[in-house]
């Protein structure tokens, strides 16, 4: 079993379960192969009931030592994955151990797509732990809650994408504006990015249409000391910033502001747009059963086309306005169901008419009226 893990096939091994009359010592743990700076490294994430720690070893001695602990820690059960086969180990009441063998579970390839997703996180710790601490989501001790864990992947998600896109320097700085902040999770995570780990000179706004929110807000930033960041209470729309934001970021702001968010975006030409829709109610209300009727009289399927139907045309609006844009999963669907993620990087000042006549041929195979055409207007209305 342990040989095959400093093998290329080597997929995955998890402990789990306590042994009868143990307690183990941790609730699980997972092994896997991941690349750092281009060296394959062995990744050990220890669960408990409130935290995972993740510990990466490159050395053979170092990751033997630390498998040795994970045998003897109580776990009853063992669970190898790799292309060649799955072997199971199960021990028994007497401590005797079962061992079965199956066909391989999961792919390699599918493992590396999962492990790429989970890379290291942007934040180091001396960064992460006031952020995480101030805006509640870990504890005193700087543990991420298991009420947060969500949250924190998304943001953690969302951080990642950003990054892929920004350039490699800023001497000018950056401006940010984040629509739907909420309670600016994702707002001062950004900030902490730019400022502490890029080292940027960066001015970012909050901006929600919740008093108590902004106000919950400016009080964290306040705590933080981040002089730099601001919270204004106003819709999306209402919204007018100071100077040309460089990146407009709204994540699960409901419905129809994040169309809001992605048309201000392209009026103020700011370069680089970051919108995961959420709860999108609009067109599920303007597409017509008649003429789709084997598809739309299933409830479920019915909302599902309109959501998928409401980030097409949004895409398709933004390649016409100027940007080049992609819709990805930004976390997997067990952290949040809402997890597509609409790019868009600005590459032309002018509407492109193919584009446009994309966006018009679905709109009105559809007979739709979205939001988001609307609130861009010129080419998007009849
Ligand atoms: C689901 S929360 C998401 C908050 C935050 N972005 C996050 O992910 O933690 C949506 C937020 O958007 C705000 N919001 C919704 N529509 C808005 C609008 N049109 N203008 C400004 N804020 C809006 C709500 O008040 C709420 O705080």
């Amino acid at each position: 079993m342990t040989d095959s893990m400093q093998s290329e096939v080597f997929v995955q091994f998890v402990a789990s379960g306590a042994q009868r009359g143990r307690d183990a010592r941790w609730k699980k743990v997972t092994v896997r192969p991941v690349e750092i700076r281009h060296e394959r490294h062995l990744q050990f994430i220890y669960l408990d009931d409130r935290k995972d720690i993740r510990r990466n070893f490159s050395t053979e001695s170092a990751w033997r030592d630390a498998l040795r602990e994970v045998f003897d820690g109580g776990f009853a059960n063992f669970h190898l994955q790799s292309d060649a086969g799955d072997i199971h180990v199960r021990i028994g009441k007497r401590g005797r151990p079962l061992v079965s063998r199956g066909r391989p579970s999961t792919k390699l390839e599918q493992a590396r797509l999962a492990h790429n997703r989970a890379r290291a996180s942007l934040l180091p710790p001396a960064v992460a732990k006031p952020y995480l601490r101030t805006v509640g989501i870990a504890d005193e001790s700087g543990d991420v809650k298991p009420t947060m864990r969500a949250k924190y992947r998304q943001v953690e998600a969302f951080l990642r994408l950003i990054d892929q896109k920004l350039p490699s320097a800023c001497p000018g700085g950056m401006r940010v504006v984040d629509c739907g902040c909420g309670s600016a999770y994702l707002t001062l995570a950004v900030y902490a990015m730019l400022t502490q780990v890029k080292g940027w000179k960066t001015s970012i706004v909050g901006v929600d249409r919740e008093r108590d929110r902004v106000e919950k807000c400016r009080a964290l930033a306040g705590e933080l000391g981040w002089d730099d960041v601001r919270f204004i209470e106003s819709t999306i729309g209402e919204f007018v910033p100071e100077a040309q934001p460089d990146m407009v970021l709204a994540l699960h702001a409901c419905d129809t502001a994040t169309d809001e968010a992605l048309a201000r975006g392209v009026r103020w030409e700011a370069g680089l747009l970051f919108a995961a829709p959420c709860c999108q109610q609009e067109l599920s209300g303007q597409i017509d059963a008649d003429d789709h009727n084997a598809l739309l009289r299933h409830g479920i399927l019915k909302q599902r086309t309109a959501d998928l139907l409401t980030d097409a045309l949004r895409a398709a609006a933004l390649e016409a306005a100027g940007y080049r844009t992609d819709v990805v999963e930004f976390v997997t669907s067990d952290v949040t169901s809402k997890n597509l993620l609409i790019r868009a990087e600005r590459k032309g000042s002018r509407p492109r008419s193919e584009a446009v006549e994309q966006y018009r041929v679905l709109r009105d195979c559809w007979r739709a009226d979205p939001s988001i055409g609307r609130l861009l207007g010129g080419d998007f209305v009849d």
